[in-house]
């Protein structure tokens, strides 16, 4: 959780944050575009990264979200506070969500668990996540000219249904957020499908991915796969789904169709045992909950 500085991967694109919780910072000739806000409990170095990248944070003008999740969306009340002038867009189906005081409560709740690991980031800062404004709700094929630049939008439902993949054709570069899921294993190489709202969707999604065939992936987390990795990464996540899926299935009958004494099991031997899975335990559970659901439900 080190390492909060920021990474250039080239001229027009920089990590800003760290591997895990990383925002994508994209420098159009005309305008600057940060993709996803990460958590809130490390909204400061956001800032403080976006001054040192664009020489002063109100330069950015864009911030897009890849979907609703509380790790990242997480920063976006604390950074449209210091930038008023920013835009962000989102799905549309997100824009709701983002007013409604429940779902907040949940996110912020989810990051407060990790407040303590960064306490001496936030300090006293008032980081809460309050209702966030969408200026720009997107669809399939919408399209933003940076200057030089395209930022195209595809819609990769499956992880949510609020999902959105961001691809820059001129630089081959892919902002899948977590429809591609996330790396796990000792060498943060083997992905972690992340199917939460529709099996086949994540799977039709990764799909549409692929055929972009792109040359850097900026992942939901564990930093940028280059070159033939980057395609690599999605198929491998691709065919590690229905594997993934006949594991829940397997949990499912030791437990008789149980489904929270199946969740248990999974968290006990696939996540507290193995021990491989970055994601925090809170979410990992949260998460699996919905994965074990869905796959019941299609039994
Ligand atoms: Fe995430």
């Amino acid at each position: 959780m080190k390492n909060f500085a920021n990474k250039s991967i080239n001229d027009q694109l920089t990590v800003i944050g760290n591997s895990f919780y990383p925002c994508y910072l994209i420098q159009g000739s005309r305008k600057n575009l940060l993709i996803d806000s990460g958590v809130n409990v490390i909204a400061p170095v956001y800032t403080r990264l976006l001054d040192e990248a664009l020489g002063n944070k109100n330069r950015l003008d864009y911030l897009f979200l890849t979907h609703s999740h509380y790790d990242h969306v997480g920063s976006s009340t604390y950074i449209k506070r210091l930038i008023p002038a920013l835009k962000i867009g989102a799905h549309e189906r997100i824009a709701p969500l983002l007013q409604k005081e429940s779902a907040l409560t949940m996110m912020n709740n989810l990051s407060e668990a990790q407040r303590s690991r960064f306490i001496g980031i936030t300090g006293n800062e008032d980081v809460r996540i309050a209702p966030i404004t969408v200026d720009i709700t997107f669809r399939e094929g919408d399209a933003i000219d940076l200057g030089g630049l395209t930022c195209r939008v595809y819609e990769v439902p499956g992880h949510t249904r609020d999902s959105l993949a961001y691809y820059i054709p001129e630089i081959g570069a892919l902002f899948s957020g977590e429809a591609a899921g996330v790396a796990e294993g000792k060498e943060r190489r083997e992905p972690h499908v992340e199917f939460l709202a529709s099996y086949d969707d994540y799977l039709a999604s990764l799909e549409k991915m692929i055929s972009l065939n792109p040359q850097i992936l900026c992942a939901a987390h564990g930093g940028v796969l280059m070159g033939d990795d980057a395609t690599d990464f999605l198929r491998r996540s691709y065919a590690a789904t229905p594997v993934y899926r006949r594991l829940i299935e397997q949990y499912l009958a030791e437990a008789a169709g149980d489904i929270p004494r199946a969740i248990e099991m999974m968290v006990r031997e696939e996540y507290d045992r193995k021990g491989v899975t970055a994601q925090e335990r809170n979410a990992y559970i949260t998460n699996l909950t919905a994965q074990v659901k869905h796959i019941a439900g299609l039994r």
